[in-house]
């Protein structure tokens, strides 16, 4: 409906806390939830470090996923399994250092969570206790309710994670959109009901048809986060390399926001040349006396 001429435009206030403000105000579950119902968008990027965890915090991003996807991104592995809690704890603490407004959600590695709920429960205290993780990720529908359910009783915020599952791969034949079908379509939805059941507080949708992730996210209350899963979805995450242009291939999902690899390349060479030509360090960056 318009609004009569010379009124102002109504605007509903946002469910989520401000960005900018000081002291900052962390976005917390009830954050995720109340955003949906007033039919805001969610946002979500993987950082793995201090600095752009403090640059998609500042920049109003609502969750950071400290990922997985850190082996293939930033360890050089070629998928996310190899992926260790050891390695990915230092991560988890270095960006919860640097988020003072976003939610920061820890994944869990391939191995540390599968075989029993008390295992999930183990791991994920660890990303709480060690990381300072306010929330964790873990894949699986069905399969995992019983996990997310005792993490969930116990005080851990839980994000599932369905469609294309990436430490799944070697089982689902590589990297492929899931979901196609009517059958494979009721087994994602039963799977994120399964999971908003359990007490998930989000659920990522990965590389599933747009259709499917439209009726997924009108059946849950809990937020859907999509990446390659279309327009409906509740909120977006992508992995930040393929969002600034930092890497060199990216999915076909992602959109590239910038070009950050070609604007480090550009400095890297620049102080190469300069310092090779004798121009830098200059007067204004020496110490004389
Ligand atoms: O590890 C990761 O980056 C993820 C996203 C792709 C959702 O799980």
């Amino acid at each position: 409906m318009s609004e009569p001429d010379g009124a102002p435009e109504q605007t509903r206030p946002s469910a989520l806390p401000p960005v900018g403000a000081e002291p900052a105000k962390r976005v917390r579950v009830q954050h995720l939830r109340a955003a949906k119902a007033n039919g805001e968008r969610l946002t979500m990027l993987t950082a793995y470090d201090l600095p752009t965890a403090r640059i998609f915090d500042a920049a109003g991003v609502d969750m950071l996923l400290v990922g997985d996807s850190y082996g293939d991104n930033m360890l050089g592995h070629d998928s996310t399994i190899p992926v260790t809690m050891e390695e990915l704890l230092p991560a988890v603490r270095a960006v919860a250092r640097g988020a003072k407004r976003a939610m920061v959600v820890a994944d869990l590695p391939f191995g540390s969570y599968e075989a029993s709920p008390q295992q999930a429960m183990a791991s994920a205290a660890r990303m709480l206790k060690e990381g300072g993780a306010h929330a964790v990720k873990f894949e699986g529908g069905r399969r995992v309710a019983e996990h997310v359910h005792l993490l969930t009783s116990s005080g851990v915020p839980v994000v599932g994670h369905i469609g294309f599952t990436p430490q799944s791969e070697n089982i689902l034949g590589g990297k492929r959109v899931q979901g196609r079908g009517d059958e494979a379509a009721e087994q994602v939805a039963a799977d994120a009901k399964a999971l908003e059941e359990a007490g998930a507080v989000a659920v990522v949708l990965e590389m599933v048809p747009a259709a499917v992730a439209a009726r997924v996210t009108q059946e849950l209350t809990i937020p859907t986060i999509g990446i390659g899963a279309g327009p409906s979805c509740d909120g977006q995450v992508l992995v930040w390399l393929d969002m600034a242009g930092m890497g060199g291939w990216s999915p076909r999902f992602a959109k590239r926001f910038g070009q950050v690899g070609a604007e480090l390349d550009r400095a890297a060479r620049a102080y190469v040349s300069e310092v090779r030509d004798g121009v830098f360090p200059a007067q204004e960056h020496t110490y004389w006396g």
